[in-house]
């Protein structure tokens, strides 16, 4: 047996023979070699030292030779190309030869390189026994290398104490169980099978998780990710997955920020080498069956920064995105963008002749990814101020300008691609690029019109070279679309406003169907047909912060409810999309389901089944015959029970931030539902580093809306516990002693009768101190109930009422107490004083609510219903540190 020979330690003598002969018996020994590796078994857990391994040795095992307990990992000196040439030594995930982490990513091994154990530590080298990569130096002497089924290597020592491991040496991945502390990032791989380190990085900051390109360009952040809830203030330490999502944890553990993944047992987090984070859930450690939807982060193609070549736009196709250059550039054969004008685009590294210097304007609405991050260079300036800033600086590559806040972004060292702003009509941003205009090519600067002339020839030629590249039907389209404005467009330096005319309903049309690509998106409509079904929006049933509700019927006669949105803000249609996904797909029978929805152009609309008695607010405050208790209380359990699931039944957590009557809604049967849910999420673009944004309606809003704490589930404990005190009463939870006097003024002034304004939950507290709760009951049940029974609601009301949000009770925890399977709570009236500071009053009936010195946008803004309006004045902060009376 030759091979036996050969193989079985056979490395330093084979590196050691004349080259010819190696190379002689070379495709004898690769023929043999599988045969030869069965001498060497892989080990399963512990390897011990003075230990060496090479792929030869291991090449039947396709170079495993390592394997945790129950083999989920395994350790290996492999070629993640096949073609035996650079070899890492890598952990791997053995049900999906997913590599979860490598060693040597920056100085790959040939095959006869090898890897060995010593009491020193772990070492890595090439065949002339240059180390390329070792565990340094280590406190102890090593005993043994372990590894465990959680994919972690561990070097121990003789007491099994750990010396190194290499969850504290993360590559570009990060599994179920392993932390992610602050400062330590993920790093992409240049390519899928080249481990070296790339130019994208996944970080860990004190307040945030943040994704980089070359370091300094920003182009994710996880607070901003819509899929993302904030749950505290506190300061970041690590990052980690579960089998229920992804968090940010605080040093005490606490959760910071989470996003919700479908339940898994075990997942790959990767930062792959487009610079795409990708997270891949498994029904099991040992197993390959992807479940439910992973997640990607960002979330559009073309919010990467080498979505496309530099300075090339980016477009959202159907299946993929496709590139373009701008206007005034042309493609080259790579598509690469030039300037149409001859003139070249300056190195980083020249500097060049400053008279040189030129700037090509882009059109409206061309956005760069890093400017949603990064904060202005300069502002207060003007736009000649920040093109003298880029001029002076060799290393500027071109900026942008935003009018509207003066705010100066150069762009500096590298430029990665562009995207269309969705705000493309109303975009204020426009982008300059630095040019050197090389003299013998420069045409007359002052000759517009033989400028113009001389673009459009350049334009079409390379208009059409890009078409024969990309060769598709659907580029082509897209193309013809650029190209139309680029005709309709005049001249080169003034195309801000002409863009504006893409802005319409027409230039939205090439991204109509991106929402094909999110998988689980309920029916979508055409306005048109929604304009059928709802006869030109001829009935109205509903309004509320979102917009107006109109009554519908589809083709097939089921009737519905259609909401069109306002407020909605500069929210693009992807995210729109993403978010319909999550809520169209939230089933339970306490909660509204969402048919479909419309979103064309800027329009949205969301299409829900119909319910039959309206909401809640009708039947208890307006005319009608009053609820009997028990009604009431089923109506209370079934929204509590619906809150719960939003809470914690979904794969999706999902905060409504606007419970109240008006979203309580009833249908014949005794079917109670609640609307509105997930919509929080579609307001207000801007989000806030701190806080995602403000929601809610005055009235309901718990106080830490107010205050400058974290907003979780819990504020929608407290606006059902005002709900549940509206329930009991039957009025508003503000109200005066005289009901039709209210009526006749339309809005409470709070001057005049102040003293007769009746705040609720305060009369509910003093009822519940003095044991007075059938005088807490609504007077037109005239005693159809009894005294314990109004008890128990008004102190579950009161729980949920509780200052502190950790004080209130979840909304599971709600549902068992007024079912009577759980003991209710004891209101604690410490934490319930500040009850009197509400109830006092202010005495400007609509003050600016602020938080932290900003005027805070509720989605009430703009079109408060009148019940809003009362509503707004006993929650503004200036009541809060007011003196207690
Ligand atoms: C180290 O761990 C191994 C296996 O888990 C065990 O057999 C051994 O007794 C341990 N040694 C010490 C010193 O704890
Ligand atoms: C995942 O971690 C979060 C935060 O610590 C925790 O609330 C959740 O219960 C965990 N999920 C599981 C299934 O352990
Ligand atoms: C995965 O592991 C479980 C127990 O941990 C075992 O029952 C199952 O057979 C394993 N599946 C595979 C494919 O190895
Ligand atoms: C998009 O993908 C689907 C399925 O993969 C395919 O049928 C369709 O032709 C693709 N469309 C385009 C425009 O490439
Ligand atoms: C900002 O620029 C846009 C586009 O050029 C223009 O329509 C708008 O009027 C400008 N606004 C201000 C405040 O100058």
């Amino acid at each position: 047996m030759i091979a036996g020979g050969w193989s079985h330690g056979g490395e330093p003598s084979a590196s050691q023979m004349p080259t010819s002969l190696l190379l002689l018996l070379l495709p004898l020994l690769l023929l043999l070699l599988p045969r030869a590796s069965i001498v060497a078994a892989v080990a399963t857990e512990f390897l011990y030292p003075n230990f060496t391994v090479s792929y030869f040795n291991f090449s039947e095992s396709g170079g495993v030779f390592l394997n945790s307990p129950a083999a989920v990992f395994s350790l290996t000196i492999a070629d993640p190309t096949r073609q035996n040439a650079s070899f890492y030594l890598s952990v791997l995930h053995s049900a999906t030869g997913s590599v979860v982490w490598s060693a040597n990513r920056n100085a790959s091994i040939p095959s006869d390189g090898v890897v060995a154990l010593s009491s020193h530590g772990l070492s890595i080298a090439l065949p002339d026994s240059t180390v390329v990569w070792t565990t340094r130096a280590l406190p102890l002497a090593v005993s043994a290398l372990r590894l465990l089924d959680s994919g972690n290597l561990l070097l121990i020592d003789a007491a099994n104490a750990t010396l190194w491991q290499s969850f504290d040496h993360p590559t570009d991945t990060l599994v179920s169980g392993q932390n992610l502390p602050v400062g330590s990032p993920l790093t992409a791989s240049v390519s899928s099978t080249n481990f070296t380190e790339g130019d994208y990085a996944f970080v860990v900051t004190p307040g945030d998780a943040l994704m980089t390109w070359k370091g300094s360009q920003r182009y994710w952040s996880l607070s901003t990710d819509v899929r993302s809830f904030k749950e505290s203030n506190a300061e970041v330490v690590s990052m980690a997955t579960n089998a229920t999502g992804l968090y940010l944890f605080s040093l005490g553990g606490e959760v910071v920020f989470e996003i919700f993944l479908p339940r898994s047992d075990f997942r790959i987090l990767k930062l792959n080498h487009t610079g795409e984070f990708q997270v891949a859930s498994y029904a099991a450690p040992n197993s390959s069956t992807i479940t439910g939807n992973e997640f990607e982060a960002p979330s559009s193609n073309c919010d990467l920064p080498r979505s496309c070549p530099s300075l090339a736009i980016c477009n959202e196709g159907i299946n993929s995105s496709t590139c373009s250059c701008p206007t005034n550039f042309q493609a080259f054969n790579s598509g690469v963008c030039m300037p149409a004008d001859g003139s070249r685009l300056p190195s980083s590294a020249s500097c060049g002749d400053l008279s040189a210097i030129s700037y090509i304007t882009l059109e409206s609405g061309i956005e760069y990814f890093a400017n949603t991050f990064a904060s202005p260079t300069t502002s207060g300036g003007n736009v000649s101020s920040c093109q003298s800033l880029c001029t002076g600086s060799c290393s500027c590559l071109g900026f942008f300008y935003r009018n509207t806040s003066l705010a100066c972004f150069l762009l500096q060292h590298q430029l990665g691609s562009f995207f269309e702003s969705n705000a493309v009509g109303t975009s204020t941003t426009i982008g300059y690029i630095k040019t050197l205009v090389s003299r013998s090519s420069t045409p007359d600067h002052s000759n517009d019109r033989a400028k113009k002339t001389h673009l459009i020839a350049i334009l079409l030629p390379a208009g059409a070279s890009f078409l024969l590249v990309l060769g598709s039907v659907s580029t082509w389209i897209i193309w013809r679309k650029r190209g139309g404005a680029t005709q309709g467009s005049k001249g080169m330096k003034t195309r801000a406003t002409t863009a504006a005319a893409l802005g319409g309903g027409e230039g939205d049309d090439s991204q109509d169907d991106i929402e094909i690509l999110i998988p689980r998106l309920p029916t979508r409509f055409t306005y048109a047909e929604l304009e059928e079904a709802t006869g030109h929006f001829g009935t109205k049933i509903g309004s509320g912060g979102f917009g107006v509700v109109y009554k519908g019927q589809l083709q097939d006669r089921t009737e519905v409810a259609v909401k069109r949105l306002e407020n909605v803000g500069l929210h693009g249609r992807k995210e729109f999309c993403t978010e319909i996904a999550i809520i169209g797909n939230i089933r339970h029978v306490n909660l509204v389901r969402l048919r479909g929805f419309c979103a064309q152009g800027s329009r949205r609309l969301l299409v829900y089944e119909y319910m039959n008695r309206g909401s809640l607010d009708c039947l208890l405050f307006g005319p009608g015959p009053a609820l009997e208790w028990q009604e009431r209380v089923e109506i209370a359990v079934s929204a509590a029970r619906g809150l719960a699931y939003l809470h914690g039944g979904c794969e999706h957590k999902i905060i409504h931030c606007d419970v109240k009557p008006e979203n309580i809604l009833l249908h014949d049967g005794g079917h109670v539902k609640i609307s509105d849910f997930g919509l929080a999420k579609l307001l207000a673009p801007e989000q806030s580093g701190l806080f995602t944004t403000m929601r809610g309606t005055r009235g309901y809003l718990a106080p830490e809306w107010l205050t400058n704490s974290a907003v979780t589930d819990r504020a929608d404990v407290y606006s059902f516990g005002i709900v549940l005190l509206e329930i009991v009463r039957g009025r508003k939870n503000l109200s005066r002693g005289n009901e039709e006097e209210q009526q006749q003024e339309g809005s409470w002034s709070g001057e005049s009768s102040a003293g007769e304004e009746e705040y609720f939950p305060l009369t509910a507290l003093e009822g519940h101190q003095e044991e007075r709760y059938l005088e807490l009951a609504d007077p037109r049940l005239e005693g159809r109930v009894r005294e314990e029974e109004v008890a128990r609601v008004v102190k579950v009301a009161l729980c949920c009422l509780h200052e502190e949000p950790r004080l209130r009770p979840s909304m599971p925890a709600v549902v068992g107490m007024l079912e009577g399977n759980v003991e209710v709570g004891k209101p604690r009236v410490d934490s319930l004083n500040f009850l009197r500071l509400y109830g006092q009053g202010p005495t400007d009936p609509s003050p600016p609510v602020t938080r932290g010195g900003i005027r805070l946008a509720t989605p009430a803004d703009g079109n408060r219903t009148a019940s809003d309006v009362d509503s707004v004045t006993y929650t503004a902060a200036e009541s809060i540190p007011g003196p207690s009376s």
